[in-house]
């Protein structure tokens, strides 16, 4: 969300229109809107909190306003608005599925933020087993939800929006190879991919987004992130979640960390989301490296890292995304 600043302490936040679904719903906050989108004035209220949606929506069709604003402090209880009201979202079938994917990828993408930010908050957490109902939820109604999800997903990278990605890719992938759709099972493995770097929100951000080479020392910080994930998340989650947080960077060879498991030894939700990670992770931008495009990072994956992944789960996944079938 974008933000506008009126004064220093009463800065508005822009918000899009998708939480204006249900009619007989209370806003938690006020709403604001500008005369204009290009408005250099302050906004102005719209609607106040315990308003109905209906009564918004009564008000913007009134006054034709442009953009529509809430004060920055209230934007935790806005994106928790949206998330309340996400399961309705994605059971009406009068909403349409690009709408719904919109609505989906930013609470995933609020959520996931907020549980890097206070990774030991149950709140957080129980946020994003919401949110990976969601995303199943979506993805299994509709053949065509996961490109849907998958044109939202942002080529720059930020670890919250990988882990995002990482989901939409691998519930699809989880899917394709025909593993169903045992609930609880896909729900274990869709919260472990939302979580899988979650190790990360304990290592500095001047390492995490170093422009350039690590050194040996700051490596081997990084390296530290599977354990750190799993200390953090092992009294939250089942263990198929913890498994891919702690081995999504084991390799088919036994050349990865942290313990150099072999193929026998990597749990197949681990080997699943490893593939969806590195996919992702080649295709977004990253502080060293540009984005490569979907058919040069498989490339890679099959010709680079050659001994990382189980051959037929990649070649499965290159099949998957090119649309054959397997
Ligand atoms: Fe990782």
């Amino acid at each position: 969300m974008k933000s506008i600043s009126a004064t220093t302490d009463d800065e508005y936040v822009v918000i899009g229109r998708d939480f204006l679904l249900k009619d007989d719903q209370y806003l938690k906050f006020d709403i604001y809107s500008s005369r204009t989108s290009f408005s250099s004035e302050n906004p102005i209220l719209l609607a106040r909190k315990d308003s109905t949606i209906s009564n918004l929506k009564k008000a913007i069709a009134n006054i034709h306003f442009g953009q529509l604003y809430i004060k920055k402090h209230d934007e935790g209880r806005f994106n928790l608005f949206l998330e309340k009201t996400l399961q309705s979202v994605l059971d009406c079938r009068e909403t349409p599925l690009e709408k719904k994917a919109v609505v989906l990828y930013t609470c995933a993408k609020n959520a996931v933020t907020d549980v890097f930010n206070n990774p030991r908050s149950g709140k957080n957490v129980a946020r994003v087993q919401n949110i990976a109902e969601g995303l199943i939820k979506l993805i299994m109604s509709n053949a065509s939800s996961a490109s849907v999800l998958a044109k939202l997903c942002s080529h720059d990278f930020y670890t919250f929006t990988h882990s995002v990605n990482v989901c939409v890719f691998g519930i699809n992938f989880w899917q394709m190879l025909g593993f169903g759709s045992d609930d609880q099972e896909l729900q274990e493995f869709a919260i472990g991919c939302l979580l899988h770097d979650i190790g990360k929100s304990q290592i500095s951000k001047n390492i995490l987004k170093k422009p350039g080479r690590l050194s040996k020392e700051e490596f081997k910080i990084v390296r530290e992130h599977p354990q750190l994930g799993y200390s953090l998340m092992k009294e939250y989650l089942a263990t198929s979640s913890l498994n891919i947080i702690l081995y999504h960077h084991e390799r088919f060879d036994g050349t990865g960390y942290p313990d150099g498991r072999d193929m026998q030894n990597i749990p197949k939700e681990a080997k699943i989301a490893s593939i969806a990670d590195v996919y992702d992770a080649l295709t977004t931008n990253r502080p060293y490296a540009g984005a490569r495009k979907p058919f040069d990072a498989l490339k890679v994956m099959l010709e680079q890292m050659e001994g990382h992944f189980d051959q037929e789960h990649l070649v499965a996944f290159i099949r998957i995304l090119g649309g054959e079938p397997i």
